[in-house]
């Protein structure tokens, strides 16, 4: 059945800098859905993102892909797994190449052929929009551009597990709409799993199937959106969604 196979899990999650920041007990994350991570600014959303992402090592606690453990308290994740995963963060960081190298650069990295990387490239260039630069110097775009391009290159390898920390803060309305469809296309035409990080409780509510509400690095609630922003249990949860939280 799609959706039911278990892509990412994570037990006993914690992470300490000068203050414990993350404390998770167990949360995991299903094949061919979107989750949506919401929670006010310092709740830990991005070094949540950060820890599944292999970037930093927990200070305690396991991660299991696809049922298996890959990181245990400071044994770096295989490159079998990290091929599989990618992230895209709030400020995109294209490489000082064309656009179509930039898009390409996962896929030469993992040893696509080039017929195959050439048609990726095409298929993603239409898809976001951005025929016309494929020549463009990616560092000279307006950032709505950039951060489509970031989205293209993080999926044309199609990864298992796709990380996006707020990847639409800061754009305008029609980017934003543009970005938001290229999730959606994402989800219905694969099976890659989205992890969204997003403090727009609108967005929210449009985009993942699945809402975890994360609060000073506890998750304090989690669920089906529609539950999540009409029936939460908690009433931290409630006062988030309704836009009542300070933050
Ligand atoms: N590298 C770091 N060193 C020390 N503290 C950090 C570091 N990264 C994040 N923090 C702290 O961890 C908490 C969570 O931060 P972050 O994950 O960025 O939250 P969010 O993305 O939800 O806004 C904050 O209090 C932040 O100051
Ligand atoms: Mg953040």
């Amino acid at each position: 059945m799609p959706g039911s196979e278990m892509i990412l899990e994570v037990k006993n999650l914690s992470k300490v800098y000068d203050k414990e920041v993350i404390n998770i007990g167990q949360l995991s994350f299903r094949r061919g859905r979107i989750y949506g991570i919401i929670g006010p600014s310092g709740a830990g959303k991005s070094t949540f993102l950060r820890l599944i992402n292999f970037l930093e090592a927990p200070t305690t606690g396991d991660i299991y892909f696809k049922g298996e453990p890959v990181f245990m308290n400071g044994r770096g994740a295989g490159l079998p797994v990290l091929q599989k995963m990618t992230m895209v963060f709030q400020k995109p960081l294209l490489f000082k190449t064309s656009v179509k190298e930039n898009i390409a650069y996962g896929l030469k990295a993992r040893g696509f052929k080039k017929e195959e990387i050439q048609e990726r490239v095409e298929t993603l260039l239409k898809k976001v929009g951005l025929n016309e630069f494929a020549g463009r110097l990616a560092t000279t775009l307006s950032g709505g551009e950039a951060q489509r391009v970031a989205l293209a290159r993080a999926v044309a390898f199609e990864p298992a597990l796709l990380l996006l920390d707020e990847p639409t803060a800061n754009l305008d309305p029609s980017n934003v709409e543009l970005i938001e469809r290229l999730i959606l296309d994402l989800n219905r035409d694969t099976d890659m799993t989205i992890v969204m990080v997003t403090h727009n409780i609108f967005q929210a509510r449009r985009i993942p199937q699945e809402v975890i509400f994360l609060h000073e690095g506890r998750v304090v609630e989690t669920g089906e959106t529609e539950k999540m922003f009409t029936s939460p249990e908690d009433p931290r949860t409630r006062a988030f969604v309704e836009g009542r939280m300070i933050f």
